[in-house]
């Protein structure tokens, strides 16, 4: 082979990658110390394209407190029934434009009788009003102040666009004896890897231990599997894709698992598991009932939260822009709080 021929083969090669990955140029941000690779690398024009997405839409105008409270001139309501009439009618207004602008009011209710509980929908938001309240109230060591309404997760849609089920276990191939644990499967919820495709049950839903490293110098003591790694991998490769981030937006590459070298934001993270979590086991599996089959997973459960849920790709959902700060009504709860995880990563045992 002559030296033509080869540059030429060599260019041609290494245009094949780069168009295998982002066009450059891309900038980068370093976020730690020098020589920890703590670089965060965003593309200007994947960010242009995506800015529409992480917009809020405009608030409606303010309605007052004044007058008789919803409670004592409606007759079914359990959750919103503090709010004046002209509040009501407002977040009423708010939520069909986050939830549902195409089907409108009707999404939940019957128009002929407004009271009644007949579609589920209606059921499910009622539930839902809870649900965010508590979010902002109780799960503050996440979304700050800045909160989150039903469009966080809704964006307009019924159904908010990333949710997961859990899978069916595939048939078990002759290759894999024992199952294969979702592997050599490039799976869209672990960003496309060949790593355990569902890391949501034993995480977001179940107490699986996420932690895998060992503590001491010398390999002694730590039981943890490959296997398990991997699940923890996949876990990790979830949230960095949800966020739209580098794996050192939360770790310093000196260690992964040491928690003082590691940027705040992973203290943020660490909430962020329990608060999901949360909200799968106390709000959202045991709305399975209410679900009509039709909308449940292929095992019967019910579509679940995980980061890209609120966050879609950007690392504070809508770019940090609070709509929370329009809709005091959904800050707090009015009843009594269900149980929620408390504690610190530092003080916690491994993994919960
Ligand atoms: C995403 C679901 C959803 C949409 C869309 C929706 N509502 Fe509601 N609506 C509810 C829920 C849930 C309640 C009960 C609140 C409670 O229990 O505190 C309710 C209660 C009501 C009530 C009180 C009825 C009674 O007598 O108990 C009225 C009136 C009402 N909504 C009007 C509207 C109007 C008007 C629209 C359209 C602009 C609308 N709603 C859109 C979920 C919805
Ligand atoms: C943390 C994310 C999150 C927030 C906040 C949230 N929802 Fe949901 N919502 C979900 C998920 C997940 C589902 C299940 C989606 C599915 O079945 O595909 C759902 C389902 C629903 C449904 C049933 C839709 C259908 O077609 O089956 C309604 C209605 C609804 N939400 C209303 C609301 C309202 C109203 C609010 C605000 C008061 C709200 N949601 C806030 C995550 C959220
Ligand atoms: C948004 C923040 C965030 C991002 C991005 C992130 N991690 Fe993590 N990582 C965490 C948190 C929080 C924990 C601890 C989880 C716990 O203890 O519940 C953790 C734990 C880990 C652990 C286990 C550490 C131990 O103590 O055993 C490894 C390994 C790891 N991450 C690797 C990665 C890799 C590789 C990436 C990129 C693909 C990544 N992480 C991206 C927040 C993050
Ligand atoms: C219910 C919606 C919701 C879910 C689900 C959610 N987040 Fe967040 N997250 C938020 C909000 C809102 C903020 C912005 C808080 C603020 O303004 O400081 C945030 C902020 C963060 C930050 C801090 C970013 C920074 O620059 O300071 C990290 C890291 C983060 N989330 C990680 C996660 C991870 C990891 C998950 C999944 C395990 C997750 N989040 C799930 C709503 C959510």
């Amino acid at each position: 082979m002559n030296a033509v021929l080869r540059t030429l083969l060599a260019v041609l090669g290494t245009t094949v990658l780069l168009t295998a990955c982002e066009r450059p140029p891309v900038d980068s941000i370093q976020s730690g110390p020098r020589g920890t690779g703590m670089q965060q690398v965003y593309n200007p024009r994947t960010l242009a394209a995506n800015a529409g997405k992480h917009t809020v839409p405009e608030a409606l105008p303010p309605a007052s407190s004044d007058g008789p409270k919803a409670s004592a001139v409606y007759q079914n309501v359990k959750v919103l029934g503090d709010l004046s009439v002209g509040e009501f009618t407002r977040l009423m207004a708010a939520m069909t434009a986050w939830v549902s602008p195409e089907q409108g009011c009707t999404y939940c209710h019957n128009p002929a009788n407004f009271a009644e509980d007949s579609k589920y929908t209606k059921v499910v938001a009622r539930r839902m009003v809870e649900m965010t309240q508590h979010i902002n109230q109780d799960w503050k060591a996440h979304v700050a102040n800045t909160g989150v309404t039903c469009y966080t997760c809704h964006r307009g849609n019924p159904q908010p666009v990333n949710t997961w089920f859990t899978p069916v276990e595939p048939k078990q191939t002759k290759r894999a004896a024992g199952g294969d644990a979702g592997q050599n499967s490039p799976a869209k919820s672990v960003a496309l890897a060949s790593l355990p495709y569902d890391p949501f049950t034993p995480f977001l839903l179940e107490s699986k231990p996420i932690r895998v490293a060992g503590t001491a110098a010398l390999p002694e003591g730590n039981r943890s599997s490959i296997k398990q790694t991997e699940w923890t991998y996949g876990l990790m490769m979830h949230m960095a894709d949800g966020l739209g981030v580098n794996c050192t937006f939360c770790h310093n590459s000196q260690s992964f698992g040491n928690w003082e070298t590691s940027p705040p934001q992973r203290t943020t993270a660490w909430h962020g598991i329990r608060m999901a979590k949360d909200l799968n086991v106390a709000y959202m599996s045991p709305l399975t009932p209410a679900f009509p089959p039709e909308r449940l997973g292929p095992v019967g459960d019910v579509a679940k939260v995980n980061c890209a849920t609120c966050h879609q790709g950007a690392y504070k959902p809508l770019n940090g822009e609070s709509m929370l700060k329009n809709h005091p009504e959904l800050a707090g709860v009015k009843r009594l709080p269900p149980a929620t995880a408390t504690g610190t990563p530092l003080a916690s045992a491994a993994g919960n």
